[in-house]
């Protein structure tokens, strides 16, 4: 695993992110959130951090939305999501069942947020209410 890390560091590959599916339709081929291999993802303020995901819907899609949920000591906190499909990098929508296309976001850190620990949900939903791709991962702002 160390080796594997360091060799992937050498090589110059963004290696993958461990993250939950959370109930996803979609098919999720990889998750990097930049600077978090193995989350928790310690995170500094203020700051952009890429989220990126490759995955095959489930479905034909023509519209997407991202939501983003922050769970923090026991309550759902919505944080403002960043779009949908003009997050498409690779390929674009409609988005086929053929196909695999890269999703790029940005996790805005804002510095007036407080320094604490959450769970944050990434939901990608599309013209119909499904979540296409639904991945969370526990973040602790520092
Ligand atoms: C995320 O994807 C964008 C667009 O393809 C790329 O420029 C960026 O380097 C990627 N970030 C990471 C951490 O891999």
């Amino acid at each position: 695993m160390i080796y594997q890390a360091i060799l992937l560091y050498i090589l110059g590959i963004t290696s993958a992110t461990i993250v939950q599916d959370c109930g996803s339709v979609g098919t999720i081929v990889t998750v990097v959130i930049e600077d978090c291999e193995l989350p928790p993802c310690l995170v500094t303020r203020p700051n952009n951090y890429d989220v990126n995901i490759t995955f095959t819907p489930a479905n034909e899609v023509t519209g997407l939305r991202t939501e983003i949920d922050a769970y923090i000591g026991g309550i759902h906190f919505p944080w403002p999501g960043p779009g949908g499909c003009n997050l498409i990098v690779e390929g674009s929508c409609p988005l086929q069942t053929s196909g695999q296309y890269k999703y790029h976001a940005a996790m805005p850190v804002l510095a007036e947020y407080p320094a604490l620990s959450a769970v944050v949900s990434w939901i990608v939903i599309d013209q119909d209410g499904r979540q296409q791709v639904c991945v969370a991962f526990p973040i602790t702002i520092v």
